[in-house]
């Protein structure tokens, strides 16, 4: 799909359909509306008059406008509601391009115009939020249906910023393209079954992004894990004839000393900050021994979602520059039941030199982030944020509304979640005190991986935080949030991609504190 900017009269745009974001009880008699209604001799404000359309969010007016009907040159205009204008920002805006471009394939039309309207002085990031909104929005999860698929498609998509500066819609669409194709690049991962998204194939995909988009990358195997000492990653692996991978891609700023490297195990960056993303890469959970019931197990593809966010926010990063380097890991693995699975009631050592009784063998991700955010803290990580579909309890908490954050380090949980409330990503911060850690208490070994009933979601962020001691650490658990089980106006069921665009903002503002620090 093609993506073009236009600062000009939205009126002349050549294309097919224009949408346009009306707020409120907006009126057609003033401003941008009144220039369009005029060209389409009033078929906005008759719209108005007859109370089909309000402004009130996901409300819309399809009208096909007649040949000669006044100056403008598409023959068909969307008018989408998005509530009110004080309210109006970014999330909106790329909600409305979603809700716009799923709306205008479903009726054949192959090129767009996106009148987004950016709310005052964000031109730059609307243009990007808009495009964002409209590459998200056209993807679809039915990738292995051949018959009655849904052949329409958008081939182009210009946002109309009209008086904006050129240069800046111009660079605010580019980093939405980049942005959009890699959340699209996480949630199509997520949505592979488990048979064609194996530990070697998402190693493979790290590969590709590595080779594409020149990160470093390690993947390191069953034999340099168990020389690692990684035994508690493995004892997930055990059970499955899968090789497990622990996938490690590095993005090293241009002009930056290489360090040390991250194939050596010695830390690669030394002096500074190293800021690592760590996500949980289960490419399927059946729950191992401890087997799941059988309803909604195929939905256990989606449990490698963590790890497929940090490959997509490493994707972005390595296209976006900021001046400081980024480590992901990835610890991938099946977790299935066999005669050599691991038990209930079975010790495994962690890299740390951890002792855990595993208790249940369904909590495994947190089993495999262990030993990940160790290893992330080897090569130098003194930031880590890591990801997870962790547990079912989270849901019970928040739903699929908000992704929930725990961690050590108030202020890079508080950035997390403005960085999401910018995007239109809800975090809610969990608690975290100390006397949750006594739930996880051994009798045979210093911890086990179940806390009980109580607090599940907080639990499971105690454990992986007798991992992530000595560093900044953040924790989010998206088991609720990164799948859809219905459509949205501006997006399709299935993989949300829930988290990837939080992620790059976040990068995205320390580069710019970076930058103005610097000057
Ligand atoms: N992958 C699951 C969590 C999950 C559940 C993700 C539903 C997405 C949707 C995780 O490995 C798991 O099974 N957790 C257990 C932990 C329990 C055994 C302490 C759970 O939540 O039931
Ligand atoms: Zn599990
Ligand atoms: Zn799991």
């Amino acid at each position: 799909m093609e993506i073009q900017t236009s600062t000009g009269r939205a009126g002349v745009l050549d294309v097919q359909a224009l949408a346009v974001a009306v707020f409120k009880d907006e009126k057609a008699d003033e401003g941008l509306l009144k220039e369009l209604d005029d060209a389409c001799g009033g078929l906005i404000k008759s719209v108005f008059e007859s109370g089909e359309l309000k402004g009130k969010e996901a409300e819309s007016a399809y009208v096909v406008v007649g040949e000669g009907r006044g100056g403008l040159k598409a023959r068909r205009l969307l008018l989408v509601g998005v509530g009110e204008r004080e309210s109006y920002g970014l999330a909106q805006v790329s909600q409305f391009a979603g809700t716009a471009a799923r709306a205008l394939r479903a009726r054949n039309v192959k090129t767009v115009g996106l009148v987004a309207r950016a709310p005052e002085g964000e031109d730059e990031r609307a243009a990007q939020a808009a495009v964002e909104g409209a590459i998200m929005g056209l993807f679809e999860p039915d990738k292995y249906r051949t018959v009655e698929k849904e052949e329409r498609a958008v081939d182009r998509v210009v946002v109309a910023a009209p008086g904006a500066d050129d240069g800046a819609v111009k660079r605010g669409a580019e980093r939405g393209r980049v942005v959009g194709e890699s959340v699209n690049f996480t949630r199509d991962m997520a949505n592979e079954p488990g048979a064609y998204m194996t530990p070697t194939i998402m190693a493979q995909r790290a590969q590709q992004l590595a080779n594409e988009f020149g990160l470093e990358i390690d993947v390191l195997d069953r034999a340099r894990a168990e020389q690692l000492g990684m035994g508690s990653f493995l004892s997930v692996a055990r059970g499955s004839d899968e090789p497990p991978a622990m996938i490690v891609l590095k993005y090293n700023p241009e002009g930056a000393e290489r360090g040390k490297g991250i194939t050596t195990g010695e830390p690669a960056f030394d002096g500074g900050q190293l800021l690592a993303f760590v996500g949980k890469g289960v490419t399927f959970d059946s729950g191992g021994i401890s087997i799941k019931p059988g309803e909604n197990m195929e939905l256990m593809k989606y449990d490698m979602t963590g790890g497929a966010t940090v490959m997509g926010v490493m994707r972005a990063v390595a296209q976006l520059k900021p001046p400081f380097p980024l480590l992901g890991v990835v610890p991938a693995t099946e977790n299935l039941p066999s005669g050599k699975a691991t038990k209930p009631g079975d010790v495994v050592r962690a890299m740390t030199g951890k002792t855990i009784e595993i208790i249940n063998t369904d909590a495994e991700g947190r089993l495999i982030l262990a030993d990940a955010i160790a290893y992330a803290k080897r090569l130098g990580a003194t930031r880590v944020v890591d990801l997870a579909t962790l547990t079912g309890a989270v849901s019970i908490a928040l739903g699929d509304v908000n992704t929930a954050v725990l961690g050590t380090d108030q202020k890079l949980i508080d950035e997390l979640i403005e960085s999401g409330r910018e995007v239109g990503e809800k975090l809610w911060q969990l608690p975290l005190d100390k006397e949750y850690t006594r739930q996880i208490k051994s009798d045979i070994a210093d911890i086990k991986n179940v806390g009980g009933r109580k607090a599940g979601a907080i639990t499971a962020a105690a454990f992986l935080k007798e991992f992530a001691d000595g560093t900044s650490w953040a924790h989010l658990d998206i088991a609720g949030t990164a799948w859809g089980d219905e459509a949205k106006p501006f997006r399709a069921k299935g993989p949300t991609g829930i988290c990837v665009r939080t992620l790059i903002n976040y990068v995205e503002r320390q580069a710019s504190a970076a930058a103005t620090n610097a000057g």
